[in-house]
C-alpha cells in the first residue's frame, strides 16, 4: 500500500503567465504553490511543459461483448500515456446504456480495470430511463444520435424533442451527434462525405436549435465544418467539440477506398480542414471520439467497415506538437483539453491553484513520430502514423505518479458522478 499522505512535488514549474514555482501535491489535491519542503517524490520540471491533465469527454471504451476492439484497461492505459486522466465513456455500447441498472453495470465494469478517472454517459433512446440514470450518476446524456452512426441509431425529430424536454427538466447536459444523412451506396470516402455532407451537419444543428427548450445545456460532439461552428457561435446554441482527426486529416491524404479513414462525421477536404484550423478560437473543447475498431473489421469492404478512429492517446500529443511549432498557445491547449471540459461537465478542475485536482502531465520540449505499435489501444492502428507529436514523460493522477516513460503504477482512479447524482432527493 502507498502511504496515505504521500507527497509529490513538481519542481520549478513554469506556470503560464510567467511565474516559476514548485507545486506540492497530496491527498489528490494541490497543497501549495511556492517553495516546497519534504516530499516522497520530487520531479524536475525546469525544461518541461507541465499541464493540468486532459479531460477527454468523448471516448468509446467498448469492453463487454466488444472487448476485442477495446477494454477499460487498454483504453485507459492509452488515455494516461497520452496525458488524459479523465475520460467520459459514450453509451452506444452493447447493450446501449438505457437504465440505471445498465449504468451501474458499466460503472462496475470500468471500476475494476480503469487506469484513469472516468464518467459514464446515459444513452438517449425513446424508452431510456433518463431521469433514473441522472439519479444513478450519469455524467451527461449522449452522444445523442441526431443522425445514425456505427452502433448509434438515429432518433426521430419527435423523439429527440421529447428527450430534450426531459433532459432540460432534470437540468442535464445533452451531447449531440449532429448529422443529416442521405440514403445511397457508401462505396468510398468521397461518397461517404457526399452522403454525410457538412451542409447536413449545419442543418441538424439548426433543427436542434428549433426544437430544444430554451436554456437546455447542449454540447455538440465532433463538429467538422467551420460553417456549422459559426452558426453555433453566432446563435449561442451550445458548446463545440472538435476532434484531432478533423483538425489534422483530410480526404486527400487517403486512397479513396481507405476504410481506416471512415468516420462519422467524415474527414473532410483539405480546404475545409484549413478553415477548421483557422476557427481554433471558436472551439470550446478538443475531444478524441476515440472509437476503436479492429484491423480485421476495418479491412471489410468499404460499405461494411465500421466508422470510427482511435485517438485518446494521440490527442494532446498532436496538439502539443503544434504548440512547439507556434501554431497556437499552450494556454489555449490547456483551456480546450482540461479547463473547458471540466467546467462543461461540472467536475473539479485540475490546475495551478491550491485545492485543485492534482492531475498533471509533464511533457518534454521534443517531438517524436507516432507509431501504432507504441499505442495501447487494442485497435492496433492509427491514421496518425508518422505524424509528429509530443508525448508526456510523466503523468500524475490524484497527486501520485501513475505513468512514467512506459511504466504504469495504477493509482487511485475514481468514478466521477454527474450532477443529477447530487441533486437527488
Ligand atoms: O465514426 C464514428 N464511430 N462516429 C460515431 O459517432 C460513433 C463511433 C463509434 O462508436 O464507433
Amino acid at each position: 500500500m502507498n502511504p496515505v499522505h504521500e507527497v509529490t512535488v513538481l519542481l520549478d514549474v513554469l506556470i503560464p503567465g510567467g511565474r516559476i514555482a514548485d507545486i506540492t501535491l497530496s491527498d489528490g489535491v494541490v497543497r501549495h504553490i511556492g517553495a516546497s519542503g519534504q516530499a516522497d517524490r520530487k520531479i524536475r520540471c525546469s525544461d518541461k511543459y507541465v499541464l493540468p491533465a486532459g479531460v477527454d469527454m468523448h471516448v468509446h471504451m467498448r469492453d463487454g461483448p466488444q472487448s476485442r476492439k477495446e477494454d477499460w484497461k487498454t483504453g485507459t492505459m492509452g488515455a494516461l500515456a497520452g496525458g488524459v486522466t479523465v475520460v467520459v465513456d459514450q453509451p452506444n455500447t452493447i447493450p446501449t446504456v438505457t437504465t440505471p441498472a445498465l449504468l451501474r453495470e458499466r460503472i462496475r465494469l470500468a471500476s475494476g480495470q480503469t487506469y484513469c478517472h472516468f464518467g459514464i454517459n446515459a444513452g438517449v433512446t425513446p424508452d431510456a430511463d433518463l431521469e433514473g440514470m441522472a439519479q444513478a450518476g450519469a455524467m451527461a446524456f449522449g452522444e445523442t444520435f441526431a443522425g445514425p452512426s456505427s452502433y448509434g441509431e438515429e432518433l426521430t425529430r419527435e423523439d429527440l424533442q421529447k428527450a430534450l424536454c426531459r433532459i432540460k427538466k432534470i437540468e442535464g447536459l445533452v451531447t449531440i451527434h449532429a448529422e443529416v444523412v442521405s440514403q445511397g451506396e457508401d462505396t468510398d470516402l468521397i461518397t461517404h462525405t457526399r452522403l454525410r455532407p457538412a451542409s447536413g451537419e449545419l442543418e441538424a444543428v439548426k433543427m436542434i436549435k428549433q426544437i430544444a427548450p430554451e436554456g437546455t445545456q447542449i454540447h455538440f460532439c465532433h463538429i467538422s465544418s467551420a460553417d456549422t461552428m459559426a452558426e453555433i457561435v453566432s446563435h449561442q446554441i451550445g458548446t463545440i467539440e472538435v476532434t484531432p482527426h478533423h483538425l489534422f486529416l483530410a480526404c486527400e491524404d487517403f486512397e479513396s477506398e481507405e476504410t481506416y479513414a471512415k468516420v462519422n462525421p467524415p474527414i473532410r477536404s483539405e480546404s475545409e480542414r484549413r478553415r477548421l484550423m483557422s476557427s481554433w478560437d471558436k472551439i470550446d473543447v478538443i475531444g478524441s471520439d476515440h472509437a476503436p475498431h479492429t484491423q480485421k473489421e476495418k479491412q471489410e469492404p468499404f460499405d461494411h467497415a465500421p466508422s470510427g478512429i482511435p485517438g485518446v492517446q494521440t490527442m494532446i500529443p498532436l496538439l502539443m506538437a503544434e504548440v512547439l511549432k507556434g501554431t497556437w498557445s499552450l494556454e489555449s491547449v490547456i483551456q480546450k483539453t482540461s479547463r473547458a471540459p471540466s467546467s462543461i461537465l461540472n467536475i473539479p478542475p485540475a490546475g495551478y491553484q491550491k485545492g485543485m485536482r492534482a492531475d498533471f502531465s509533464v511533457y518534454p520540449q521534443e517531438t517524436e513520430v507516432i507509431v501504432a505499435e507504441n499505442l495501447y489501444s487494442k485497435a492496433g492502428w492509427t491514421p496518425f502514423e508518422g505524424k509528429t507529436a509530443v508525448f508526456p514523460e510523466i503523468v500524475v493522477l490524484g497527486g501520485r505518479v501513475s505513468y512514467e516513460l512506459g511504466e504504469f503504477n495504477k493509482g487511485n482512479p475514481v468514478w466521477l458522478q454527474g450532477r443529477g447524482y447530487y441533486h437527488r432527493a
